[in-house]
């Protein structure tokens, strides 16, 4: 393929070429779950709802002007409800109905295509410093819990090499990585779908880097990482589930 045929991916010129009455949405096929399904006897951690406004209390327009990539943290742990509040901030459900929710983020058709896990290493659960173990965790935005995923061995490492040596990858509080389920938007959209995945992602991204300033964290987004190790470390199949972008945070 040459450049101009790569180009194509960031315009919506597919769109006069795709029937919409084939898409599975309209051949009455069901929709796909809003949220992965996982098994109910799996380990979960409740996660905190509070008035965020109050506890957080930045203005939009410094949290904007001192925005920042950043790549240095300290070794303070995040505590579970500056957690939730990310939580809230990048995936949070403000409103569902049965086949819907909508987020505090925007998302084509309100599809909403990604799902959060964390690579956790530093998160105090509770004031009596004790703190989650490290290893894997993915959000379920439907109950605002933390699903524990699995241990790993020598995960920060592991995180490191999954974004070819970027050492903040694993020097973080938590890094976010964020997964694509492309069928939630194919369902409705078919092919129109996987620039509009892309798209949502910078939101989520976005609302990352303004809620750490809310909170004196930092973050940086990560877009370059092995995509074959990252995949196989978090155990997915690269398919039809896959990374598509990363965000360590930490205390600054
Ligand atoms: C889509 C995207 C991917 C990025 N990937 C990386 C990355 O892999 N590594 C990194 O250090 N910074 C990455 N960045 C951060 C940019 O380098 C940074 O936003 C840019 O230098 C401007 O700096 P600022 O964010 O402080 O304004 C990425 C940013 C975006 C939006």
């Amino acid at each position: 393929m040459n450049l101009e045929q790569y180009r194509y991916f960031l315009k919506d010129s597919i769109r006069k070429t795709i029937d919409f009455s084939r898409t599975d949405q309209s051949r009455g096929i069901k929709a796909p779950p809003i949220e992965k399904p996982y098994s109910l006897d799996s380990e979960r951690v409740e996660l905190i709802n509070a008035d965020w406004g109050k506890l957080f209390d930045i203005t939009l327009s410094k949290a904007i002007k001192n925005r920042e990539s950043r790549r240095n943290y300290n070794n303070e742990p995040l505590t579970l409800t500056q957690l939730s509040f990310l939580l809230w901030a990048t995936q949070g459900i403000r409103m569902c109905a049965e086949d819907i929710a909508f987020r505090n983020v925007p998302s084509a058709g309100c599809r909403h295509a990604l799902e959060t896990y964390m690579a956790v290493f530093n998160v105090e659960k509770a004031k009596s410093g004790e703190k989650l173990k490290e290893g894997i965790y993915r959000y379920l935005p439907l109950t605002h819990e933390l699903l524990f995923e699995f241990s790993e061995n020598d995960l920060q490492e592991k995180m490191i090499k999954a974004t070819f040596g970027q050492i903040f990858a694993g020097k973080s509080a938590v890094t976010f990585i964020w997964t694509a389920i492309p069928y939630r938007m194919e369902w409705r959209y078919g092919l129109d779908s996987h620039k509009v995945i892309a798209m949502d992602t910078g939101h989520v991204g976005q609302n990352m880097y303004l809620a750490c300033e809310a909170i004196g964290a930092g973050t940086c987004a990560i877009g370059a990482y092995d995509q074959d190790y990252l995949d196989e470390l978090l155990h997915l199949d690269g398919e039809d589930e896959f990374a598509i972008y990363l965000a360590p945070v930490g205390k600054i």
